[in-house]
């Protein structure tokens, strides 16, 4: 009996947080209310949530802007910002913009990528992280726990090599740290961090809506940078996707894709 008023109240949280994930275009902006209203989420669930959208997000990027752009001829740098560089971010560096439009923010979350073999020496996973890695490697579990260090409530989360040019890509590249990635290797951690174990219904939607104003933020800039090209074709930018040829889908059309994928998603977990 225990358990099923465990899982009914789990389920409940999980749809509530699953209708603030679809609504979270349209909500209003945090009222002062915040502090007075009941914590009924806990940092996992939102953090797992939010994680959900990262997903969501990171693959639609890799794959339709990507994927899709380079059989346009559509370039992708780590330099992407460099002036003389005529190019987008890389999926990494995508991640890297969103956390740091975030950081811009008064919503408290963190969010990285590290690897036990990164190319970046500053993504290196260490400490307690390192340790708790060993288990996400060997079963892609993610991990929960409180952050002594750091005093931050921390959740990690196995990163895949789901695409070839996942491997291809680290194996190659000059400052890698190890040349023999396969297909399928937990290639490190997306890891997030937030200072509080519960979270009002304000509070978790907010996190929600750092993370995608953070991906309308980045895309923007790469739309700025594309603006600035000089010797490159510039993609249309509109309702298309590179899949149709020389387009891009306008910020909007971009976070309405994340929002209906992540919705359909989150509704199918939950019928299981
Ligand atoms: C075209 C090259 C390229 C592709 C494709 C690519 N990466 Fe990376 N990745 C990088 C670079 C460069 C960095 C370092 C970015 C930085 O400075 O933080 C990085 C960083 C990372 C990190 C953080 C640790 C580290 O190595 O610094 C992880 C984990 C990671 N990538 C996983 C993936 C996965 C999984 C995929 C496929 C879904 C992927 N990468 C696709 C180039 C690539």
């Amino acid at each position: 009996m225990k358990t099923f008023i465990f899982l009914l109240k789990k389920l409940f949280s999980f749809i509530t947080l699953s209708l603030i994930l679809i609504s979270c275009g349209g909500v209003p902006e945090e009222t002062s209310s915040t502090n007075s209203e009941k914590k009924s989420f806990s940092v996992a669930d939102v953090l797992t949530m939010v994680a959900h959208e990262n997903d969501i997000t990171r693959t639609l990027y890799t794959k339709a802007i990507v994927g899709g752009g380079k059989k346009q001829g559509f370039k992708f740098d780590e330099d992407w910002q460099d002036e003389k560089v005529e190019a987008g971010p890389l999926p990494a560096l995508f991640l890297r913009g969103i956390a740091n439009d975030i950081r811009k923010g008064d919503v408290p979350l963190g969010l990285y990528l590290s690897s036990d073999f990164p190319i970046n020496a500053s993504n290196q996973l260490e400490g307690k992280q390192a340790d708790l890695y060993k288990d996400i490697k060997e079963n892609r579990k993610p991990k929960h726990f409180f952050d002594e260090d750091t005093k931050l409530y921390t959740a990690m989360f196995a990163d895949v090599a789901g695409a070839p040019a996942c491997v291809s890509c680290h194996n190659k590249h000059p400052k890698t740290t190890k040349t023999d990635w396969k297909l399928g290797d937990v290639m490190g951690t997306t890891t997030w961090q937030y200072p509080a174990d519960s979270l009002s219904y304000t509070e978790a939607m907010s996190v929600l809506k750092a993370y995608r104003d953070g991906t309308t933020a980045v895309y923007n800039d790469y739309l700025e940078e594309i603006k600035n090209f000089k010797e490159s074709e510039k993609p249309e930018v509109g309702k298309k996707w590179p899949s149709n040829g020389k387009y891009l889908p306008a910020p909007e059309v971009f976070i309405d894709s994340v929002r209906k994928l992540s919705a359909y998603i989150t509704m199918s977990s939950l019928m299981k």
